[in-house]
């Protein structure tokens, strides 16, 4: 089934008024995502927890065009180069949706988590207004989507936003991108991935905030970086094989294996920034600090708890919930000290977004 439905314009759209709100999780890759290829497709498959506690909501109240086609805000002030992202977006989703070019657009968004707590927002965000979107498009014209394929069309106009953001519709355990070692893999929007031992649902995400600080290389300049990175081609197929070792540790179960991976995918992405041109580093002191705790503690005690990194130098600790007593009597010893001001978000694997009623 298409997900591009050649849409009906009505009549007239002088009647037509009304707002959605949705609430949509940010996730943390375990496979990461680094480098695409046009249009906002990914060089290699990726696969992330959905996350919980950290989540935007947006709400967009839609009604016949004015003068103003969108006004955005987050947190309930004007923000001109998030709006501008989103004039952008919407602009480009034209042909997708060309009903967006016939009404006005109020959009209000904010965060569960604090602005500077260096948490990729993107994902959340993305996610959100997509959702949004994809219900007004249900409710005004006769889109013949069943819950299954409006996911899919979220996810794919999620991802046209952000890459990560596709992901994020989606509970617990989902991928994007084409795998032999993946049922449903597809390139242009997210699958949920089952058949993974339910440990794998009690996984915590406590963030340790090195650096609250804006980061000085973006995502999308990062991908682009990835185009003439010279060790390009062995990280895609490095990611394969990743995928296959992950996708087989998380359906027996086998944390440790699991938890290797997971910690070569933080560290080969970093490795890629320095090895790009020019180079640069996302990791600060604090973050090699916390990573050579975790790993003293993991060989002191044999307990399954990893780390991983998003593109930024705060370091997201997982681990599954029968272990969450120790690794809090290891994190008030040991690393509190050595967050930016004592911070720690903590988060755990979530079910997806949610419409706000
Ligand atoms: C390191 O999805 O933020 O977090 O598609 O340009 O918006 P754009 O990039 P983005 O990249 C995320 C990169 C990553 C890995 C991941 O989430 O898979």
């Amino acid at each position: 089934m298409s997900l591009i439905h050649p849409i009906n314009l009505l009549d007239s759209y002088d009647q037509i008024e009304g707002k959605v709100s949705w609430q949509s999780p940010s996730n943390i890759a375990l496979i990461k995502y680094w480098g695409k290829r046009p249009v906002q497709l990914p060089a290699n498959a990726s696969i992330s927890f959905t996350l919980s506690e950290a989540h935007t909501i947006t709400s967009v109240a839609y009604q016949p065009r004015k003068s103003e086609w969108v006004h955005f805000s987050f947190e309930g002030s004007t923000e001109e180069s998030f709006a501008d992202r989103i004039v952008k977006y919407l602009t480009s989703l034209s042909e997708i949706m060309p009903w967006l070019q016939l009404l006005s657009f109020k959009i209000e968004s904010s965060n569960s988590f604090p602005h500077s707590s260096g948490i990729a927002s993107s994902a959340s965000s993305m996610s959100a207004l997509s959702l949004c979107l994809c219900d007004i498009e249900k409710m005004i014209h006769k889109v013949p989507h069943d819950n299954e394929n409006f996911l899919k069309k979220a996810s794919y106009i999620a991802r046209l936003g952000s890459g990560s953001a596709a992901r994020s519709i989606y509970p617990r355990l989902a991928s994007w991108g084409v795998s032999s070692f993946l049922t449903n893999g597809a390139d242009e929007f997210a699958t949920e991935v089952k058949g993974v031992k339910d440990v794998f649902d009690t996984f915590h995400d406590d963030i340790i905030i090195v650096s609250d600080a804006k980061k000085s290389v973006s995502s999308s300049a990062g991908h682009a970086l990835m185009d003439n990175n010279i060790f390009s081609k062995s990280r895609y197929q490095q990611a394969n094989l990743h995928m296959s070792i992950l996708l087989k540790a998380m359906a027996e179960g086998d944390l440790m294996t699991f938890g290797k991976v997971v910690e070569d995918e933080a560290l080969s992405l970093h490795a890629l920034m320095m090895c790009s041109d020019p180079s640069y580093i996302l990791m600060k002191p604090g973050t090699l600090e916390v990573i050579e705790n975790i790993r003293a503690f993991r060989k002191e005690t044999n307990l399954p708890l990893f780390f991983t990194l998003d593109a930024g130098p705060n370091v997201h600790m997982i681990y599954p919930d029968s272990i969450k007593r120790q690794v809090n009597d290891f994190t008030n010893s040991r690393l509190v000290s050595i967050a930016h001001d004592g911070r720690i978000i903590k988060d755990h694997v979530g079910l997806g977004p949610v419409k706000i009623l």
